[in-house]
C-alpha cells in the first residue's frame, strides 16, 4: 500500500451560478476532502486504501462503488452519508456548505480495526472533516508503525489539540486555515513564509502553505527556510477540491518518489492542482496520469 487516507465522504450538489438566485448548470458527484485526496492519488498511480463511513441511504453502496478495490469504507445505519452542498461562481470561487452525517461517526475503534492497513502504507494523509479525535488517533497509530503522516487540516478550525501538528511529518494547510491556526493574517507569500515557520514551532517536521494561484510557500525543520513555489497561471473554471487534489499528488509522490526534494513534490503537486482548476467538478476534475505530461513522473 502506498497511501492510506482516514477522513471524509461526501456527496457534492455542485449549482453553477452567475447571479444569486438563478443557475445554469447543477451537478452531483463523489467529493469529501478525504476521498478526493484518496482519488487523485489513486489516478497518479499510488496504490491507495480510504477509511472512512458513508450512510445506509441511497448514496452509500454507490460511493463504495466508486472505490472499487478499497472496501474500508464502511455503511452505517440511521444517519445519512456526508453532503456537500457547493456554488461555484463565475471565477470559479465556490462557496460550501457541509452536513457531515456518516463522516461524525468515523472513531476510533474503526482505525484500530484498520491497523494493518495503516501499518502496511508508506503515508497516511488525514484532514478535519471528521472528528479530530479520530484523525489524532489515526496519525499516531500511523507514526507507531513508522508511516509518514500528512495533515490537512481542512475545513479550518480554532482549538485542536497541540498533538494533531506533534504527530504530523507535513501540516498542509491553505491561506485561511493557516490564518486560523497561527492567528496572524496570510495575505501575501511574505506572510506565508512567516506562516510557515510559525507551523514548525507547533511541532511538525515540515509545512506546506497552498496559496491558490499564487503556489505554495514550504519549509522544513531542518532548514528552516522558507521558500516559494509559484503556480503557472491559467484561468479557473472550478477551484473546488483543488487543494485536494493538490494534497493527494503530494502523498503520491512522498509514498511513490521518496527521494524527490520535497520542494519538487511541492512543485509538481502544485501543478496537478493547476490542471483541476481547468475543469469542473472535485473528483470529476482529477486527472490520470497518462493525460499529463510524462515530466511530471
Ligand atoms: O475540498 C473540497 C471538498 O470540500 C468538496 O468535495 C466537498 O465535499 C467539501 O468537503
Ligand atoms: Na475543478
Amino acid at each position: 500500500m502506498d497511501v492510506v487516507v482516514v477522513g471524509s465522504c461526501n456527496m457534492d450538489f455542485i449549482r453553477y451560478s452567475r447571479e444569486t438566485v438563478k443557475g445554469h448548470k447543477f451537478t452531483v458527484g463523489f467529493g469529501g476532502k478525504g476521498s478526493n485526496q484518496c482519488i487523485a492519488a489513486a489516478r497518479l498511480g499510488a496504490k491507495t486504501a480510504m477509511i472512512a463511513q458513508v450512510g445506509n441511504d441511497k448514496f452509500g453502496p454507490d460511493y463504495i462503488q466508486n472505490f472499487r478495490d478499497n472496501e474500508n469504507v464502511g455503511l452505517v445505519g440511521d444517519t445519512s452519508t456526508g453532503v456537500a452542498t457547493i456554488t461555484v461562481d463565475m471565477d470559479g470561487k465556490n462557496t460550501i456548505v457541509i452536513v457531515s452525517g456518516a463522516n461524525d461517526l468515523l472513531n476510533e475503534a474503526s482505525v484500530g480495526q484498520a491497523e494493518n492497513i495503516i501499518r502496511s502504507a508508506k503515508v497516511m494523509v488525514c484532514q478535519l472533516e471528521i472528528s479530530p479525535k479520530t484523525t489524532l488517533a489515526a496519525m499516531t497509530l500511523a507514526k507507531k508503525h513508522g508511516v509518514t503522516t500528512i495533515f490537512n487540516p481542512a475545513p479550518a478550525m480554532t482549538s485542536l489539540d497541540p498533538q494533531l501538528f506533534v504527530q504530523a511529518d507535513i501540516t498542509c494547510p491553505n491561506e485561511s486555515e493557516a490564518e486560523m491556526l497561527t492567528g496572524e493574517p496570510v495575505k501575501s507569500v511574505e506572510d506565508a513564509k512567516k506562516a510557515v515557520l510559525s507551523l514548525l514551532d507547533m511541532g511538525c517536521r515540515a509545512a506546506i502553505v497552498t496559496l491558490g494561484d499564487q503556489g505554495a510557500v514550504l519549509a522544513t525543520a531542518t532548514d528552516r527556510l522558507p521558500q516559494h513555489v509559484p503556480a503557472r497561471k491559467v484561468k479557473a473554471v472550478d477551484t473546488t477540491g483543488a487543494g485536494d487534489a493538490f494534497v493527494g499528488a503530494l502523498a503520491f509522490y512522498r509514498a511513490c518518489y521518496p527521494n524527490l526534494a520535497l520542494h519538487e513534490c511541492v512543485e509538481r503537486a502544485s501543478e496537478i492542482a493547476t490542471v483541476s482548476v481547468q475543469s469542473p467538478g472535485t473528483q470529476t476534475s482529477y486527472s490520470y496520469r497518462r493525460e499529463l505530461p510524462q515530466t511530471l513522473f
